[in-house]
């Protein structure tokens, strides 16, 4: 059975007639592949509501490892999906959008690593989900924005490389005593987030704290009252008593905040934090992903027997 088999129309708000339609057909080729839709925090709301898991990149990967289903359908970007496949060979994995890729993972090639290695011979390579296969093949142990402090100071060695982030390695440098060596990587929409944009935010609401992305550069999470990963700024909202935030992240993470918390104000520090990649997923490429069982992810065995083993020591250290 799908994990989400009936279509809850009190949960798809907002929804106009012809993507009812649309979520119903979707649900139907579901039952039909015993298949299940992962979805991204930084998705469209349509895309978000008709997840039957919607989260972090820690969350889907979990979810990828677990799930009894067939056909795991990933709405997010390339990597994400290459890791469902990494850590469930034997599933179909379907990406609806085959050019929904990432800048920061496309920063980095395993040629890239090989020769920081040579260059480290004695540094362990934490590397960021945010990666393709053939990178993570070549690292030691995956990290993610909720936990890439942890699997740092998990670890024996003293001499880290830390790939592809810079931002991400800039932020974890400054809570270890460990040497972090960076790849100057960076993804365009939280790197080009300016410490004016924050500034202007605050005038506008000036009681409220600003919760980042450690993706963002340094100026920008020395404005911030928070940083953390898209699950963790979720369960900040919920607990914290400010009715007001802003939030420096990819929009789609806002509009599920202020959907999943209607007594507070959730502001974007700035509408320009768009991931154009994650929004080229839509409800018809989910449902012509499950009719036509495109686009089918497939990562060589070679390099997939080495990447899940930085997935896998990344999920057992962090559980
Ligand atoms: P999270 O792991 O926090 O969901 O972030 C993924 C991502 O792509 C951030 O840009
Ligand atoms: Fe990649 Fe940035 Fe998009 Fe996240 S927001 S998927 S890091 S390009």
């Amino acid at each position: 059975m799908p994990e989400n088999a009936v279509l809850d129309k009190e949960r798809l708000t907002g929804f106009i007639d012809e993507e009812f339609a649309l979520a119903e057909e979707i649900l139907e080729l579901k039952k039909e592949r015993n298949a299940v839709i992962l979805a991204h925090n930084y998705q469209v709301p349509q895309v978000q509501l008709i997840g039957d898991y919607l989260g972090d990149s820690f969350d889907l990967s979990k979810r990828a490892a677990q799930t009894t289903a067939d056909t795991i359908v990933f709405c997010g970007v390339f990597f994400m999906a290459e890791s469902a496949k990494i850590l469930s060979p034997s599933k179909i994995v379907l990406l609806p959008e085959l050019s929904a890729r990432c800048s920061l993972a496309d920063s980095i090639e395993a040629e890239d690593v090989r020769k920081m290695k040579a260059k480290h011979p004695n540094a362990v390579v934490v590397t960021y989900i945010n990666s393709s296969a053939e990178v993570k093949a070549e690292s030691d142990v995956c990290c993610t924005s909720a936990n890439a402090l942890k699997v740092v100071e998990s670890l024996d060695e003293d001499e880290i490389l830390m790939i592809p982030d810079i931002n991400l390695a800039n932020w974890v440098e400054k809570q270890t005593s460990k040497k972090i060596i960076k790849w100057n990587g960076a993804c365009h929409v939280h790197h080009r987030l300016t410490a004016k944009e924050i500034m202007d935010a605050k005038k506008l609401a000036p009681n409220a704290p600003v919760i980042a992305h450690p993706e963002c550069r340094e100026e920008i999470l020395e404005l911030s009252d928070y940083i953390l990963g898209t699950s963790g700024m979720l369960k900040l909202a919920k607990e914290i008593k400010d009715e007001e935030l802003i939030i420096a992240t990819e929009l789609g993470l806002v509009q599920r905040m202020q959907r999943e918390n209607p007594d507070k104000k959730i502001y974007p520090v700035t509408v320009r934090m768009i991931c154009e990649y994650m929004k080229e997923t839509t409800l018809e490429s989910v449902r012509d992903a499950l009719k036509m069982e495109q686009h089918k992810i497939d990562v060589p065995e070679e390099i997939r027997v080495k990447a899940y083993k930085s997935l896998d020591r990344m999920l057992s250290v962090i559980g």
